[in-house]
């Protein structure tokens, strides 16, 4: 492909926001005009939704996990790491804390911990609700009707990255795991009228350029309202501790990429990116992300929920991140947004 196809094909995806595989897949690989392609995405997000940054207070309230996922230190195997679950009382107490700094909306995520069972999980949502704040869950797979008891409990959105569309890869790194369930349980989320988020890991072996094409129109065949990109980042207490990785570059490519084709949609700038980037929130959210996820988590279990080495602000404390991340969001002239940040179709 020559020079002015590659512009072409920008001003397409900005335009029109519809690209084929083998389209995507020539934007993925370009190297040249990364600069044009990267603020096609930000000018796509700031017409769509504008320059409000949404914040979403982060509570990661176990470390518990049945599965076994090759890639996360939170698998069951890993014996390494000290497993803890809040109980509910000190979820409610983050969630209040969580207000405190006047985000709209805490995530409540985890491993898949039986220990919550519906009824537990039920009654720390309605208590949160009470708040007056938006819910997002990322729990794992779940059978339809226990969707259906988080939704009438009052949970607003749920997140169960794909991770992957490649069938074969996923069902390798997720052992035991079956992909199609996982698209059963993303299509129930949304069915069940939950704000749906997936997404996808950058740089697992055995992942292609043209994979990640599939992944991105994946996305938008499932009308998902939030889409979480992050780069894959080596455990040294898991199988795959040898392995390479994503590149920050890669992760922002098909985050920025995702932005041209939903261009409506919540995007956040993810912890792993800044991982691996000391600048990566920033500069994430000026290449098409428009959401930032603080830890609200407190004391020694931000330690201890180690899903990767590197992690960011496993030190720091609620209180000092907000005004961190505040401060990054001013710095670069966007604001911090005071409404619940749900997604507003606009056509
Ligand atoms: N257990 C729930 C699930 O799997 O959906 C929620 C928690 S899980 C730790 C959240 C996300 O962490 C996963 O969807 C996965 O993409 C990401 N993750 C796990 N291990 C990772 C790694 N080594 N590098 C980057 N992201 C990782
Ligand atoms: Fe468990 Fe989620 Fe980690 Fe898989 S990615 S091991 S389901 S916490
Ligand atoms: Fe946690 Fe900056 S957001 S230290």
């Amino acid at each position: 492909t020559d020079v002015t196809d590659i512009q072409a094909l920008i001003k397409k995806a900005e335009t029109t926001h519809e690209l084929s595989k083998s389209e995507i897949v020539t934007l993925l690989t370009d190297n040249q005009y990364v600069d044009e392609f990267f603020a096609a995405a930000d000018r796509v997000r700031r017409k769509y939704v504008g320059d409000e940054v949404h914040l979403r207070g982060l509570i990661e309230f176990s470390n518990i996990c049945k599965q076994n996922c090759l890639y996360c230190g939170l698998r069951r195997d890993n014996k390494k790491v000290d497993r803890y679950r809040l109980d509910t009382d000190t979820i409610l107490d983050f969630a209040v804390k969580a207000k405190s700094y006047g985000y709209r909306t805490v995530v409540l995520q985890s491993g898949e911990d039986e220990c919550f069972d519906v009824d537990t999980m039920v009654n720390i949502i309605k208590k949160i609700k009470e708040l007056g704040l938006a819910i997002t869950l990322s729990v794992g797979e779940k059978p339809r009707e226990v969707y259906q008891a988080y939704r009438e409990a009052g949970a607003d959105r749920y997140l169960l990255r794909i991770e992957t569309t490649d069938k074969g890869l996923y069902e390798k790194l997720d052992p035991g795991m079956s992909w199609d369930n996982r698209v059963r349980c993303l299509k129930d989320i949304k069915e069940l009228g939950f704000e749906l988020g997936t997404g996808c890991l950058v740089g697992i072996p055995g992942q292609t350029i043209e994979s990640l094409a599939d992944d991105i129109l994946f996305f938008k065949k499932m009308d998902a309202d939030m889409i979480g990109v992050g780069p894959f980042i080596p455990n040294p207490d898991t199988p795959l501790a040898a392995e390479i990785g994503g590149t920050f570059e890669l992760s922002t490519k098909v985050m920025a990429m995702t932005r041209l084709l939903l261009p409506d949609i919540n995007i956040p700038a993810t912890t792993a990116m800044e991982s691996l980037n000391p600048q990566g929130r920033v500069l994430a959210l000026q290449r098409g992300a428009n959401v930032v996820m603080p830890n609200v988590t407190e004391g020694e279990y931000r330690q201890m929920y180690l899903l990767y080495p590197g992690k960011i602000c496993i030190n720091d404390t609620p209180a000092h991140c907000r005004s961190c991340i505040t401060g990054k969001i001013q710095g670069i002239g966007r604001k911090v947004s005071e409404t619940h940040g749900f997604r507003e179709k606009r056509a």
